[in-house]
């Protein structure tokens, strides 16, 4: 009898454990420091008599896979990181470019609200607010396990009414947040299937190709006569953002980017996207040039993507499957050169499908 009874508080004592992680969030506190201030303004507890956007409403806290032009707060971080207090308040009453006006002007905050939200700012870690959360999913999902174990054992053991629908009860609570968690992060793993890396500038191919009218070819200049594309170098961005200093969805912030590169000499370091393994051998003039391909067929819709992401799966079936449905294009000069006069010929009858032909 004595083992059950403290069989209860131990389950009564789990199921406060985690439901006080649930109340502990939405606890009042008068003493909270700066960080803590800074992050409530941050996410929208304004002060009492002013109503204004969240900050959170546009500068991120999480990672995200759709473009969002504000800049993160992890960036904001990297902006201000060498600010004065003096000077962050600046920026707010002393602002400049057209999107900061737009977008911050209806902000009003005082010298405490400026210093308090600089220091949440940089108090936030990356790193830190993932691997902590995961750590403590993993904690409640273990409790929940346990807890289920512990009910389905009383209620098979015990002939109590009230302690059974206790524990059914407690059942029914944990597998719902067993599941609900599960579907979480199994919506979460599939993500990476999309996962196009965040780049060091937002730079969008809709923007630039679309809209501006821009050849692939004005920055993928190698892509007609050699084997690679090449990713143009940031002096040519300069071709047009010595002028045109302010974009109309990121405001000065990324194309200031450019700008800080240049004058600090260092290479805007482009996360590569596309990438064959080293013993694969692929030309790019052979296909736009020589085959006259569109860069769609093998890249997709790149002009309608504000962000790159790879389309086709550059697999070995992928190059080979399209090698035996279509034709070498022999009615160009290359074809001429080498004496070709059969019209008909697969570019795996061609030799398409020699394995040295695409390995070294
Ligand atoms: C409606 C969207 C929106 C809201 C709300 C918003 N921002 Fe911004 N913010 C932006 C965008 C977009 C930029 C980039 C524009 C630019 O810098 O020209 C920006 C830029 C900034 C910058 C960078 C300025 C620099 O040095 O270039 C800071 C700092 C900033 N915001 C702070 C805040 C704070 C603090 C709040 C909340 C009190 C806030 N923002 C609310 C959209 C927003
Ligand atoms: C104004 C310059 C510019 C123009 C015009 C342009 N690009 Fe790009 N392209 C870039 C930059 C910068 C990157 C690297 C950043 C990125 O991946 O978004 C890039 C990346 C790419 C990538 C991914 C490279 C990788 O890492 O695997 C592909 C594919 C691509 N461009 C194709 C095209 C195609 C197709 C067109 C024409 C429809 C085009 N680009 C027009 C500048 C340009
Ligand atoms: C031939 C001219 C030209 C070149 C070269 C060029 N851009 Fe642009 N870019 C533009 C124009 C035009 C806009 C649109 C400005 C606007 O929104 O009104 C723009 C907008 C942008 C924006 C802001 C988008 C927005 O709406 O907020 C970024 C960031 C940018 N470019 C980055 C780059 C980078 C990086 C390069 C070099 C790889 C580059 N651009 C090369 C003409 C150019
Ligand atoms: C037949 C398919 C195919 C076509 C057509 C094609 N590409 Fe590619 N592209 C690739 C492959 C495969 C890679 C990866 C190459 C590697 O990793 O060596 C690539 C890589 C790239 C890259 C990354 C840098 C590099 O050279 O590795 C850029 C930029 C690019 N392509 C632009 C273009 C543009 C612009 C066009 C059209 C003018 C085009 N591509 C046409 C298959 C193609
Ligand atoms: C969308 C169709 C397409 C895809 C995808 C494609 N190719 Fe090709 N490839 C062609 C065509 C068409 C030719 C013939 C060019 C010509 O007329 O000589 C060709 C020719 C070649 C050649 C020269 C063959 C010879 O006989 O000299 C090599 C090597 C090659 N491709 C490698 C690759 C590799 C590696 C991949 C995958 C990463 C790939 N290709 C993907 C269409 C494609
Ligand atoms: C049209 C181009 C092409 C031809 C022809 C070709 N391969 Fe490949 N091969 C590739 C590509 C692209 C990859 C890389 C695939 C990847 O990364 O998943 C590859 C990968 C491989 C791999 C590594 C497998 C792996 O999973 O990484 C082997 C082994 C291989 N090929 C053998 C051959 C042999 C043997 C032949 C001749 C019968 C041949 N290949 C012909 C394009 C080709």
């Amino acid at each position: 009898m004595r083992s059950y009874k403290s069989l209860f508080y131990g389950i009564v004592f789990l199921i406060f454990i985690f439901f006080s992680n649930i109340c502990s969030a939405s606890k009042e506190n008068d003493f909270l420091n700066d960080q803590r201030k800074g992050e409530r303004i941050f996410k929208g507890f304004t002060v009492e008599g002013k109503s204004y956007n969240a900050c959170i409403e546009c500068h991120n806290i999480k990672p995200t896979v759709n473009i969002n032009w504000a800049p993160s707060i992890f960036e904001l971080q990297n902006k201000i990181k060498s600010d004065s207090d003096y000077d962050l308040a600046s920026k707010f009453s002393n602002p400049s470019g057209e999107l900061f006006i737009k977008l911050h002007s209806d902000i009003s905050l005082d010298e405490n609200e400026i210093k308090y939200i600089k220091s949440y700012i940089l108090s936030v870690d990356k790193s830190n607010v993932n691997t902590r959360k995961s750590y403590f999913t993993l904690i409640k999902l273990l409790f929940s396990l346990i807890l289920i174990f512990v009910s389905v054992f009383v209620i098979v053991k015990k002939q109590n009414i009230i302690l059974r629908s206790l524990m059914s009860v407690s059942i029914i609570a944990a597998s719902a947040y067993l599941s609900h968690t599960i579907y979480l992060q199994a919506s979460n793993m599939g993500l990476s299937q999309y996962y196009a890396p965040d780049q060091p500038i937002k730079f969008s191919h809709k923007i630039h190709v679309q809209q501006n009218k821009l050849d692939c070819q004005y920055c993928h200049h190698s892509v007609d006569d050699s084997k690679s594309a090449t990713i143009p170098h940031t002096n040519l961005c300069l071709n047009c953002h010595t002028v045109v200093r302010e974009g109309g969805m990121s405001g000065k912030f990324e194309i200031d980017k450019i700008h800080k590169y240049i004058t600090e000499h260092k290479h805007t370091k482009w996360n590569r996207i596309h990438s064959l393994p080293d013993h694969v051998y692929f030309n790019h003039s052979q296909h736009v040039n020589i085959a006259g391909l569109d860069c769609t067929e093998c890249h997709g819709d790149v002009q309608n993507q504000h962000i790159q992401k790879q389309i086709s799966p550059l697999s070995m079936g992928w190059c080979i499957d399209c090698h035996k449905e279509r034709n070498v294009n022999v009615h160009n000069g290359y074809y001429k050169e080498f004496d070709i006069n059969s019209n008909n010929k697969s570019v795996a009858d061609q030799g398409g499908r020699d394995c040295s032909k695409c390995h070294y």
